[in-house]
């Protein structure tokens, strides 16, 4: 019998997990919905005991939601608190769960570009410490690397983040002027901010200048799918990747989590990648 799904976000009429979540859910055969509803923060305790009323099997949550909705769930698993958000519940033996599948979407999708099965003799560089950070930083130190350095405007968030990060590998934190002149020390460098994204296209996170061919550029941002901070990299010699790997990645461990099932990565990716060049029309 088809079951229901969903997201809770404000707003949440731009997101693409619907498409993502229906399409596959179609191409599979399955009769589930994903519904996407838009909870205002007042309206979100009511919200989720509607959720459960609607006796859902399992839901997204994205912001401004991720890290008010831990004290309203049964259980939080350990890397969703260490993170301090959720992105995914789910139902099992009649109890919401919250985990956290942001970060372990990024990392898996790292391993696949890299073609590598850990981490754990690379230098990292995360820029940034907010919301997105916490994920990446968390998920990359809990699943080991050699070492882990935060470069953020305010260190102070920097640090705080790589206290959490300490219980799993040896993490540090630094300014951006400083991690500039250490890029070619990194394996690993992701940009986590919103520096480069749509409209402001000429922004870049760091220079360049000291960057070491070969190495890992990583931006999490995907409009534009390029940013000039990626294309830069790439002519100097990086791999790089951008936001949709992870994007897709987080959705396809979400579902994995709610059916059982396998889904397509590649006709999730080019789903999503169908929907960003609509809207960039
Ligand atoms: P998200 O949840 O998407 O990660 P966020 O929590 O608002 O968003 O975090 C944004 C990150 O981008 C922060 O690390 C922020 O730096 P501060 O902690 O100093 O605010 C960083 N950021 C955003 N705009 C920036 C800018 N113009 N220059 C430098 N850092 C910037």
């Amino acid at each position: 019998m088809g079951k229901l799904y969903g997201l809770i976000g404000h707003p949440v009429g731009h997101s693409m997990s619907p498409l993502m979540h229906n399409g596959e859910f179609k191409a599979l055969g399955l009769s589930h919905h994903y519904q996407a509803f838009d909870l205002s923060p007042e309206q979100l305790e009511d919200g989720v005991e509607a959720m459960k009323m609607l006796d859902i099997q399992g839901f997204n949550v994205t912001i401004p939601h991720k890290v008010a909705i831990i004290p309203l769930l049964d259980e939080v698993e350990q890397e969703a608190l260490d993170i301090g958000a959720v992105n995914t519940v789910y139902k099992r033996d009649g109890k919401y769960i919250g985990t956290n599948t942001d970060g372990k979407g990024y990392l898996l999708s790292l391993l696949t570009l890299m073609k590598v099965k850990d981490l754990k003799n690379k230098r990292v560089l995360v820029i940034g410490a907010g919301g997105a950070a916490r994920a990446v930083a968390v998920s990359i130190s809990r699943a080991g690397v050699l070492s882990l350095t935060i470069a953020n405007r305010t260190l102070e968030k920097a640090e705080n983040l790589t206290s959490v990060c300490h219980a799993y590998t040896t993490a540090n934190a630094t300014t951006l002027q400083e991690a500039e002149m250490m890029l070619s020390h990194f394996d690993i460098i992701i940009n986590t901010t919103s520096i480069g994204m749509s409209p402001h296209l000429d922004r870049m996170p760091l220079s360049l200048e000291d960057l070491n061919k070969g190495t890992v550029v990583s931006d999490l941002i995907y409009n534009p799918l390029e940013t000039k901070w990626m294309r830069l990299s790439k002519q100097k010699g990086a791999v790089t990747d951008n936001g949709i790997s992870m994007f897709v990645e987080q959705g396809a461990l979400a579902f994995e989590k709610w059916t059982g099932e396998t889904p397509d990565r590649e006709r999730m990716r080019n789903a999503v990648l169908k929907e960003l060049g609509g809207y960039s029309c």
